[in-house]
């Protein structure tokens, strides 16, 4: 739990915990705002400490981005899905790759054996990534592709694709995960120790802003960690940690900060506790302003604004009777959009069983058009705002998470603090907490504790083919022998040189992704130089 408090309000009346361990009063009043000024908590929306949303006019000016995550198998497959999910009216792309590419190997390593697109798509090379954006204007489309160690290789992959559609690089609009501190932390899909995964970062933000300056170089990501049981308050307080140690080693790497924290943009989830969500969010972006403008001195209005995309708690999604789902997820996406993300994947209501069908990642799509254009939570911005109860819970989430904040710092920052295993084992003490009172009756799990079925319906997932895996094997069989041999070792031996030295690594990389060199062989190159990370659980 973030930190321990004592059951009940101010006034002594007996309430709920939040899941950050807050009070929860059953009665908010104007008690609970005293000496409390709008002016300097809120502001205008659009405006510092951008409490009430990033831009003046949010959801009145522009609906949030419909961002469906989906990808499996093969590109072609995913292709498909993508286009279907672009005539059902979503308005950005969201890749998942499969696991190999993920830790950057070849489907046809060892490693990769039977793992070959199933939890997203397979890509080895500039071969699949051509299929997979097939007749998919990649100038008119923002794509976010959750990728982190490889990240770089991807985007590059993704920048040649885009100048064979005859699409500029500086015109392309989308988003890299590439936060490998929290793969330390929660995910898991590292490849190199902290110190060069910090640099090959640096070296993307560099990069970008020369040659992609309409691309979110990171999406610095909470989700992961709340997926393993962080509360609220711990998402946004290691998360925001993160952030600052991302900011401080492109500091280090000389870039100055307007340089690059335009482009930083951030990834929450939203549970079904909808008020605690929203002054979560509310919360994050006013601690975010004011660590940007107070402590690094950020001009820019951009590099102050908390930009996030949400996805609903995959967690709280339940195999047992999973129609129920469709509810979860609408509550779950209505706390995001009360508290103003930029972008949103609604969960498919099949997700814990198996990767959505067609039609539930339809369902889906259509839980965010109906929250989009039915309700009216778009013709108003920040409607909780002055809320006795939303504005404490905003005030009481940014103190929590601020004490959060000075532990890392105390440890010497979130790196160090990763080192210590810190924010690890702060998860593990919450999931078990969450663990134990769901067993115990106490947390209520429609479905599961509760209201159960005495027998369940069956219910038919969609299954990967796992021929797949032979496809993808012959595919890389063949770009071995077509491509030309010499040309890939003389771009992977400049790859080489530059991460052994200072010079940035994206440009060599691009060379060798161009002349055919796979996934597996640009990373495995870096794999040489850098080394691979051992985790190390100090506690
Ligand atoms: N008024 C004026 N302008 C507005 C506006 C308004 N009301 N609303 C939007 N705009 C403008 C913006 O300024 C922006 O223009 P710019 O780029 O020139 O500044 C443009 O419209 C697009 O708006 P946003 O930037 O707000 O929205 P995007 O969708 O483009 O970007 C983001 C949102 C959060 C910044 C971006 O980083 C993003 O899309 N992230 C998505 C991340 C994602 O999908 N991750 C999936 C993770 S899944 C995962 O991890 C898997 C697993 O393990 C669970």
């Amino acid at each position: 739990m973030a930190r321990q408090s004592e059951k009940g309000t101010e006034k002594g009346t007996p309430g709920r915990e939040s899941e950050s361990g807050l009070p929860l009063a059953p009665v908010y009043g104007p008690e609970a705002l005293a000496g409390w000024d709008p002016a300097e908590r809120l502001g205008e929306p659009g405006e510092y400490p951008y409490t009430r949303g990033v831009y003046p006019s949010m959801y009145t000016g522009r609906p949030w981005t419909m961002r469906q995550y989906a990808g499996f198998g093969t590109a072609a497959e995913s292709n498909a899905r993508y286009r279907q999910l672009i005539a059902s009216g979503t308005t950005g792309l969201s890749v998942a790759f499969d696991l190999p590419t993920q830790m950057g190997h070849d489907s046809d390593a060892p490693l990769a054996h039977g793992e070959v697109g199933k939890v997203g798509v397979a890509i080895d090379s500039i071969d699949d990534m051509r299929v997979l954006f097939d007749a998919i204007p990649l100038g008119k489309v923002s794509t976010s592709m959750t990728i982190n160690a490889p990240a770089a290789v991807l985007l590059l992959l993704y920048r040649l694709v885009a100048e064979e559609q005859g699409v500029p690089a500086a015109e392309l609009t989308g988003t890299i995960q590439n936060d490998v501190l929290k793969e330390y932390i929660a995910r898991g899909t590292y490849i190199f120790p902290p110190k060069p995964s910090l640099r090959l970062v640096a070296d993307t933000f560099r990069y970008c802003r020369a040659e992609l300056p309409r691309w979110n170089t990171i999406s610095i990501s909470g989700y992961h960690m709340a997926e393993a049981g962080a509360s609220p308050a711990q998402e946004i307080a290691f998360t925001l940690a993160d952030g600052i140690e991302y900011v401080r080693t492109a500091l280090a790497a000389g870039m100055a900060v307007d340089e690059f924290a335009p482009r930083l943009s951030f990834f929450f989830v939203a549970r079904t506790t909808l008020l605690e969500e929203v002054a979560k969010f509310r919360a994050a972006r006013r601690i975010w302003a004011r660590v940007m403008k107070e402590e690094f001195g950020a001009k820019d209005p951009k590099s102050l604004m908390l930009r996030f995309h949400t996805q609903t708690a995959g967690v709280q999604l339940t195999a047992q009777q999973p129609e129920v789902n469709l509810v979860r997820v609408a509550v779950q996406g209505l706390a995001a959009v009360l508290g103003g993300t930029q972008s949103l994947h609604i969960n498919s209501f099949d997700e814990a069983i198996a990767l959505p069908t067609e039609k539930s990642a339809r369902l889906a799509l259509r839980t965010q058009q109906v929250l989009a254009y039915e309700t009216d939570v778009t013709a108003t911005v920040d409607p909780f705002a002055g809320s006795y109860a939303v504005e404490k819970m905003t005030d009481d989430m940014e103190t929590a998470v601020r004490e959060l904040m000075v532990r890392i710092e105390d440890l010497g920052g979130a790196e160090a603090a990763i080192e210590h295993g810190f924010q690890k084992s702060e998860i593990e003490r919450n999931a078990y907490r969450i663990t134990r009172e769901t067993e115990a009756g106490e947390r209520v799990v429609v479905g599961v504790n509760r209201f159960r079925l005495d027998q369940e319906e069956p219910y038919e997932p969609l299954r990967v083919d796992p021929a797949i895996e032979a496809q993808q094997v012959a595919r890389l069989e063949r770009l071995r022998a077509e491509r030309d041999q010499q040309a890939v070792d003389r771009a992977l031996a400049s790859l080489r040189e530059a991460a052994a030295g200072d010079a940035n690594v994206l440009h060599p990389m691009k060379d060798a992704l161009a002349a055919r060199a796979t996934v597996g062989e640009v990373c495995g190159a870096l794999r040489e130089v850098w080394g691979t990370h051992v985790p190390t659980d100090a506690y």
